[in-house]
């Protein structure tokens, strides 16, 4: 397996908004990048997208032209798969499609010297099936930045059942060494974030259909009461109404219908209608210029109960994660805050409410509704049984 350093040539495969994004952070981090797209037009698209990065960094004070000139000239464009060669590191973010990924890997593996060790960067693709396209599966594994990739701190990094120990270990150093924090996420649909935040979105239509409240004041109690940076429909249309769906039907038909995932016919419909958010200049908002969005209702009651609702589903969702070792409690807990700006972690803020409050919420809910998708996770109701909790230390040191 290739040693991993400052010296390694890094090859990023797709040069759309994320392969951009992670070549802009290689190349910052001293590396020589080639940076590869089937598409000429996507090619010089980024080309350009980064000069006009840099030069606002640069107008910002944020680093010196000399900087940002060694950063752009440390990434070569490339239109030749073959321009490749010679990479320590190949990392993949191309179109999210299972068959052109395997396509795409089997071919790295010709142009790949025998120790590169190749990555994906997909949201919600088997890392083991993308894995299993190569003769040698050992040298791949998951990848997975946050958009945008220069800004978001968090990186997931998947080890596929098939991956090497040693090809975790270099990919890893080599991530932290960005200045990125890293994760270790089991290749489990979804992996972290995109798993424990689905109710953040779910939870939150289905508050809407069942006309609780509306779309401004259900963005408005997760801000104002929860300290959310965004509120759920501001961030559905911040992503795409469409990709946000996607994924949630993705993770909804990997986890073999769930309920606990099931998409929304709300989101299903405002995709169809084309209204997939600020891009479209219409989502759940009005986005055209000069137009009036309705004004949310300050109700502290309604605005408590929608909180207190949305942040026990995911309480819970991060709770199961745990249960089922996606992630440690820490990375767990670190995946949210540095891939989604969550104002805390989840399961440091369910010790800071108290187990009992948010299973007792999970059950009336589940009570109430009679639904599947409320079922209080089986570690909440051990930690419960045993009046315990997530961080149990953290209560001796107080
Ligand atoms: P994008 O659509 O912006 O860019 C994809 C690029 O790949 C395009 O420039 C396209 O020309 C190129 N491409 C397609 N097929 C190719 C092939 N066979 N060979 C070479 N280039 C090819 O997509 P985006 O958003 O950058 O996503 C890329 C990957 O990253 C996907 O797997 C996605 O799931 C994942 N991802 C996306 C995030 C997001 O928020 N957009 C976040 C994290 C991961």
């Amino acid at each position: 397996m290739s040693k991993l350093d400052k010296d390694s040539k890094i090859a990023v495969i797709g040069s759309g908004s994320m392969g951009s994004g992670i070549a802009q952070v290689a190349a910052t981090a001293g590396h020589d990048v080639c940076l590869f797209d089937n598409n000429a037009e996507a090619l010089d698209k980024a080309s350009q997208k980064l000069i006009k990065i840099l030069d606002r960094q640069v107008e910002k004070g944020r680093m010196t032209e000399k900087e940002a000139n060694g950063i752009f000239a440390r990434i070569e464009f490339c239109n030749q798969l073959e321009d490749l060669a010679g990479a320590d590191l190949m990392i993949e973010a191309i179109i999210e499609d299972l068959e052109v990924k395997r396509n795409l890997f089997s071919h790295l593996e010709l142009i790949a010297d025998e120790t590169t060790i190749l990555a994906t960067n997909t949201s919600s693709l088997s890392i083991a099936n993308i894995a299993a396209s190569c003769n040698k599966p050992g040298r791949v594994l998951g990848i997975h930045f946050f958009n945008p990739a220069p800004l978001m701190p968090l990186v997931e990094i998947i080890p596929a059942v098939q991956t090497s120990g040693d090809a975790l270990v270099e990919a890893r150093n080599l991530i932290d060494s960005w200045g990125k924090v890293t994760v270790i996420a089991k290749d489990t649909p979804g992996f972290i974030v995109n798993r424990v935040a689905r109710p953040f979105y779910g939870e939150a239509l289905r508050i809407l259909e069942e006309g609780i409240a509306d779309v401004p004041t259900i963005d408005w109690a997760m801000k104002e009461i929860g300290g959310f940076k965004m509120g759920p429909f501001e961030l559905m249309d911040y992503i795409g109404n469409d990709i946000n769906y996607v994924v949630t039907e993705t993770v909804f038909k990997e986890f073999f219908y769930d309920p606990r995932y099931k998409p929304s016919f709300t989101q299903k419909r405002m995709t169809e209608a084309g209204w997939l958010g600020r891009k479209a200049g219409r989502g759940y908002y009005d986005y055209a210029k000069g137009a009036e969005n309705p004004e949310p209702t300050k109700d502290e009651k309604l605005g408590v109960e929608i909180f207190n609702r949305i942040l026990a589903m995911l309480i819970n969702e991060a709770t199961d994660a745990l249960y089922l070792n996606i992630s440690s409690r820490e990375g767990i807990d670190l995946a949210m805050t540095k891939g989604v700006n969550y104002p805390k972690g989840l399961l440091k803020w369910a010790d800071e409410i108290g187990i009992d409050k948010i299973l007792g919420e999970l059950n009336t809910l589940q009570d109430l509704y009679g639904e599947d998708r409320y079922r209080p996770s089986v570690l909440l109701k051990k930690i419960s049984l045993n009046q315990g909790s997530f961080y149990p230390e953290k209560v001796m040191e107080n």
